[in-house]
């Protein structure tokens, strides 16, 4: 085979955390993959992202023995608060779940200990290529078509997954019409800033005030991470740090009296908010797992989670084809990743609506918001629902194969 060529079972496009976990799982079922990703190593492992976990995805990372700098620094946290008419409300979610929790762990953390992982088990990621393009889609023999360090290279594979994120390659790989998109855009966005400063509380706390949406969340116990909603087309040079720091204070302020703490801002940037699905999201031996299929809006901190559960799908179904020779599990991929995808849309879209202003949103709007989160913090039904979703869905829903 000429040397440019690579030959291996399953190519992946894209080293976020839906590419590097899926060549482990795949790894650990004894299944060769080859990932190649555009960016720097140093890129991707800096990336600075959302950084809450689900207890599904804490328990998948460990399971497949990227676990454990996020179990010595990752923070596990058994409640969020929601802060609404100067009063914060905190919701169990530990007690509502029978023992569920998240962990807030960056998401470039992750990405450096799969990284780790996979270097470490002998795993092939091609950093810093170019000029990728996917070719045999619908032929028995995919491949991977690149540039690296100057070379003309080809992986060949039996199947490849399109793990590139939204603005990737594979996506637009399937011919459009065999592609259905669904897409809602929000009217605001948010700005969010990274500043050394001790979080002022242990828990996150998402604020609902008249002047705006408002995230308290944190990176380290001496790192918080806060947002706050903005216009889409807001222009950072118009927020000083000052007028950053006095519009967080005006939208955390409670009768209790809270204090935030501020500290140097170490980054700043706004974030564009859309839900976006993909439908199907596999086309011939393709298959698209993570932001290359759907966007959520942050709101609901399930961006890296729902990528967690595809790959988690796509790696069962590709153990169980290369074990049984059966393509059951490949055949309905997309179906059984979408059941879960749009569930989650749903909540973030949910979470969304619930906590954040839209322009031109007149008073009914917002008393009729104030109404909804005081039935959530104090209705058992509605809280146990956000906590549900909050804590992460059971990977396999009632009557599903397991
Ligand atoms: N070829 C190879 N790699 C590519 C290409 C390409 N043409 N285009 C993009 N990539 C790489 C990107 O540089 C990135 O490292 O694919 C990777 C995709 O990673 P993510 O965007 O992190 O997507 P995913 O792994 O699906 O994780 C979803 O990421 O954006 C967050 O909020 C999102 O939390 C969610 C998570
Ligand atoms: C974050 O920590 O960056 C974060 C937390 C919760 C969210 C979104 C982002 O809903």
């Amino acid at each position: 085979m000429a040397a440019n060529i690579i030959r291996t079972q399953v190519g992946i496009v894209g080293a976020g955390p839906a590419g590097l976990l899926l060549s482990q799982l795949l790894h650990l079922e004894g299944i060769e993959s080859v990932v190649v990703e555009t960016q720097t190593r140093k890129h991707v492992e800096e990336r600075n992202r959302a950084g809450v976990l689900e207890q599904g995805t804490v328990d998948l990372l460990k399971a497949a023995g990227a676990g454990d700098r996020m179990r010595r620094e990752g923070l596990v946290h058994h409640g969020i608060e929601l802060l609404f008419n100067r009063r914060a409300h905190r919701i169990d979610l530990h007690e509502l779940t029978g023992g569920r929790a998240i962990t807030v762990y960056a998401q470039h953390e992750v990405v450096k200990d799969l990284i780790r992982v996979r270097i470490d088990a002998g795993g092939q990621i091609l950093f810093e290529v170019g000029d990728v393009c996917l070719t045999g889609l619908d032929s028995g023999a995919p491949s991977i078509l690149f540039q690296h360090a100057g070379d003309a290279r080809e992986v060949v594979c039996d199947y490849i997954a399109g793990c590139d994120g939204f603005r990737g390659i594979s996506r637009p790989s399937i011919p459009a019409c065999v592609l259905r998109f669904y897409e809602h855009v929000y009217p605001f966005a948010w700005l969010g800033i990274l500043a050394e400063a001790e979080p002022a509380s242990q828990e996150l706390i998402y604020a609902n005030h008249e002047s705006g949406f408002a995230l308290l969340s944190m990176r380290s116990p001496s790192v918080s991470r806060l947002y706050l909603q903005c216009r889409p087309e807001e222009d950072l040079s118009l927020w000083p740090d000052e007028r950053i720091w006095e519009e967080l204070r005006r939208r955390f302020t409670t009768d209790e009296g809270f204090h935030l703490n501020e500290g140097p801002l170490v980054q700043k940037s706004v974030t564009a908010m859309r839900s976006f699905v993909t439908e199907p999201m596999q086309y011939g031996r393709l298959y698209l797992a993570g932001d290359a299929a759907h966007i959520v809006p942050p709101t609901g901190a399930k961006g890296m989670n729902l990528a967690v559960a595809d790959v988690r799908i796509l790696a069962r179904a590709l153990a169980w084809r290369y074990r049984t020779g059966s393509s059951d599990l490949l055949a309905s991929y997309s179906d059984t990743c979408l059941r879960r995808v749009w569930r989650t849309q749903h909540f973030s879209w949910w979470m969304t609506s619930l906590l954040h202003r839209a322009a031109g949103d007149d008073e009914f709007s917002y008393r009729r918001q104030l109404a909804e989160l005081d039935q959530v913090t104090t209705s058992r039904a509605a809280a146990a629902t956000l906590a549900e979703n909050y804590t992460g869905l059971p990977f396999d829903f009632p009557g599903e194969q397991p």
